[in-house]
């Protein structure tokens, strides 16, 4: 039906009316005064999110622009780095660390797991002299709906002294507790079409006082993505380059929403819904593909077994305008993902985990109880 489509992907993900109609503008002057009050205001809002007194810095772009700029600006050619690898986007960042020089040593784990913290630890513990200079890493990997243990790997990193850790946050922040002081992080990378609640095209990047340290030596190439620029007209409160203003609206409409709900609610919100899904799912008796406990609370990544994973997806949008992701690469065809990430209410959850129970009955595989899976959601979201 037009305009009944539901986002449930990891991205872009719903945007509400509220910051739709802030964006819905005459564009303004990106010099005038009444743009520096909006970048003043973003600019205290960003860090709120980040829970930091160090800078978050704006530029246009999407999650791999950030997580570029994050790693060009504080590394070196041919400095060594530790890149944890458990999907999809683990992979990217071993790609884009090889492709600007870097000696890339890959801590793995298979699909669906998480990443070891103690591999990292001894990674970091065997490197007595120090040459590891940053350790990059994904935090909810989106590829495998795994959560990544973040916040144990970035205190390892600290124990070593030197190296910095650079985190994709791109659909953690938002979703779960990100405290980028507090848990010592130097590089943050997000983009805005995820938990921000709002259409692709602004990424940003937070960084420690170490990462600017860094910075000073930092010898690969940059220049649009320099962000030294960025950091001397933020503390203007202005932008190197000319933004995209109407996102800039956007952007303080959404996180204006995001503090009236409050960071706490906000995750447990994303905690809800996670468990409502893996319940939803489960009680159908379709696996969960992220191993048990490590479930990401802004992706459900479900394996399920004897149907294709797209003939089922797209069942679930044609009959009920429900947009589900796919799987990636290798799990094209064998996982479907359910995004609960961002403008995402009970709701959402229910009517998703609904329709996939509908179209699973109509296609004869239902494999529990008819009704099950809405019964177990129901319930999860209730507790
Ligand atoms: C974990 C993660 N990192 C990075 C990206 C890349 O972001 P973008 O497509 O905005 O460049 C995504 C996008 O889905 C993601 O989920």
């Amino acid at each position: 039906m037009q305009d009944k489509l539901t986002l449930m992907i990891p991205g872009p993900t719903p945007v509400p009316e509220t910051v739709l109609l802030a964006m819905s503008r005459h564009p303004i002057g990106h010099r005038s005064a009444e743009f520096q009050k909006i970048v003043k205001r973003t600019t205290e809002q960003l860090k709120w999110l980040h829970q930091t007194s160090g800078d978050v810095l704006v530029m246009s772009g999407s999650g791999t622009a950030a997580m570029e700029a994050g790693i060009i600006n504080v590394l070196s050619r041919g400095d060594k780095v530790l890149c944890g690898d458990n999907g999809k986007f683990g992979e990217r960042w071993v790609k884009l660390s090889k492709a600007f020089g870097l000696e890339v040593q890959v801590i793995k784990a298979e699909w669906g797991q998480p990443l070891d913290p103690e591999a990292f630890r001894a990674a970091l513990e065997a490197d007595t002299a120090k040459e590891i200079r940053a350790v990059i890493l994904t935090h909810s990997e989106t590829s495998t709906g795994v959560i990544n243990d973040l916040q144990t790997i970035a205190a390892h990193v600290r124990a070593h002294g030197t190296a910095l850790t650079i985190a994709d946050c791109v659909t953690s922040l938002g979703a779960c507790d990100v405290p980028m002081d507090a848990w010592g992080l130097d590089v943050v990378g997000s983009g805005s079409q995820k938990g921000y609640m709002m259409p692709p095209g602004l990424a940003f990047v937070g960084m420690s006082d170490r990462a600017w340290t860094a910075y000073e030596r930092s010898d690969l190439p940059k220049f649009y993505l320099d962000l030294g620029k960025y950091r001397k007209a933020a503390h203007a409160d202005s932008n190197p380059f000319t933004p995209p203003v109407n996102l800039y609206f956007a952007l303080e409409a959404a996180l204006e929403m995001m503090q009236q709900e409050g960071l706490e609610s906000i995750v447990a919100r994303h905690a809800r819904h996670r468990a409502a899904a893996q319940a939803g799912m489960t009680a159908m008796g379709l696996p969960l593909y992220a191993a048990a406990g490590h479930g990401s609370p802004a992706i459900t990544a479900v394996a399920p077994e004897g149907v294709d994973a797209e003939v089922l997806r797209k069942a679930v949008k044609e009959r009920f305008d429900i947009l589900l992701a796919g799987g990636q690469d290798h799990l094209k065809g064998k996982v479907f993902r359910i995004g609960h990430l961002g403008f995402v209410c009970d709701r959402d959850v229910l009517t998703a985990v609904a329709a996939i129970e509908a179209t699973l009955q109509g296609l004869g595989l239902h494999k529990g109880t008819p009704g099950a899976g809405m019964a177990a959601t129901a319930a999860a979201l209730a507790g």
